[in-house]
């Protein structure tokens, strides 16, 4: 078996984080004996701001030959802000139908956590980010734009079917991981009483069907920024909606380090999944060799274990927590070693 795997650096230290990864890819294809072939696409900033060039529909086609994407970050500063969100990261995800984001939150042994008497006990669940519908369908208008009558409408669209299958994906991915078997659905209830209401009544109709073994719970999404801070250990898996899964990742990813470690997927279960880390593309610490690399090998972890390659991935895992506990902080230029020798120490590790 010959993995095809499609590889986007992007922007900034995109590509050199990818570069780690890749590292650590080969070390754990020659360990466990498989094999992988890659190849390069340069979506960025960079190729837009040259040739106005964004990912296109012959883009998506020829992504979808491939069994996954590894991908470092988009973004540029010279590049309005929406522009390479929606044509490149946007476009991908929804034009390969990648419905669930899955990040991780977990906090390994030795590493700083801003929450005070908390440690790898307490800081260990998985959120499941709808990640193609909600707010960030696109949907809405502009009324009377530019007078003082001005209307801006963004609507948040969910669908029965869209839905369903990221809950029952939550629910499945609960029973595997096997630890507390908790499905805690974050919402908003008792305001946005469309879209919760349909996710409240299809959470309790599959899960009381199909999961009879996965306990159900509630959380709204303000409370539950308040229980990330105060009692983690509270949580076992989350499935969201699209936009209260990208803010509380954000949350998430502070405390189980910070943006150097935290990973994340794109998932297809049926398809074409990509890979990436949460950390955005660093301008400022471009081509100096500081970047913190593990999100990246992180991603490449969650890559293998998508892929089946599931005692590849388990090792990558161990060789992070070895190469973490051996670095001062998960800082870009504080890590006591630069972005190379990290990942030299995780392959090595391998
Ligand atoms: C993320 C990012 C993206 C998102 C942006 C860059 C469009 O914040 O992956 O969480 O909002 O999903
Ligand atoms: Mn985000």
């Amino acid at each position: 078996m010959t993995y095809k795997i499609a590889v986007i650096g992007g922007d900034g230290t995109g590509p050199e984080v990818v570069a780690e990864g890749l590292k650590v890819l080969k070390a754990a294809a020659k360990k466990h004996k498989f094999d992988y072939q890659l190849e390069e696409f340069d979506f960025s900033g960079k190729r837009y701001l040259k040739t106005g060039e964004l990912v296109s529909d012959k883009d998506i086609e020829k992504l979808k030959q491939f069994d996954v994407i590894y991908l470092g970050a988009v973004g540029t500063p010279e590049v309005k802000p929406g522009i390479l969100e929606h044509g490149v990261l946007l476009k991908i995800r929804f034009a390969l139908d990648q419905y669930i984001n899955l990040r991780p939150v977990k906090l390994y042994p030795n590493v700083w956590t801003p929450i005070k008497d908390k440690g790898p006990a307490e800081i260990d669940f998985v959120v499941v980010r709808e990640n193609s519908e909600g707010l960030y369908k696109g949907m809405g208008e502009f009324q009377n734009k530019g007078t003082k009558d001005e209307v801006a409408i963004q609507v948040s669209y969910n669908t029965r079917k869209g839905v369903e299958r990221c809950l029952r994906y939550a629910f499945e991915y609960c029973r595997k991981r096997n630890k507390r078997k908790q499905l805690t659905l974050v919402g908003k209830t008792n305001v946005l009483t469309y879209a919760f209401d349909l996710w409240e009544r299809t959470f309790h109709e599959v899960g009381g069907n199909d999961y009879p073994d996965i306990k159900r719970e509630y959380s709204h999404v303000d409370a539950t920024c308040m229980w990330f801070v105060k009692n983690p250990e509270w949580f076992d898996v989350i499935v969201t909606d699209n936009m209260f899964g990208d803010i509380i990742t954000d949350l998430g990813a502070m405390i189980q380090g910070g943006m150097g470690i935290a990973a994340g997927g794109n998932i297809n279960p049926e398809g074409v999944s990509m890979f990436e880390p949460i950390g955005g593309s660093a301008p400022k610490y471009t081509g100096k060799n500081v970047i913190n690399p593990l999100a990246a090998i992180g991603a490449l972890q969650m890559l293998l274990d998508e892929l089946g390659e599931e005692k590849a991935a388990a090792d990558i895992e161990n060789a992070i927590i070895t190469t973490v506990a051996k670095m001062p902080s998960m800082a870009a230029g504080k890590m006591g070693m630069s972005t190379t020798e990290v990942g030299d120490v995780v392959a090595a590790n391998i």
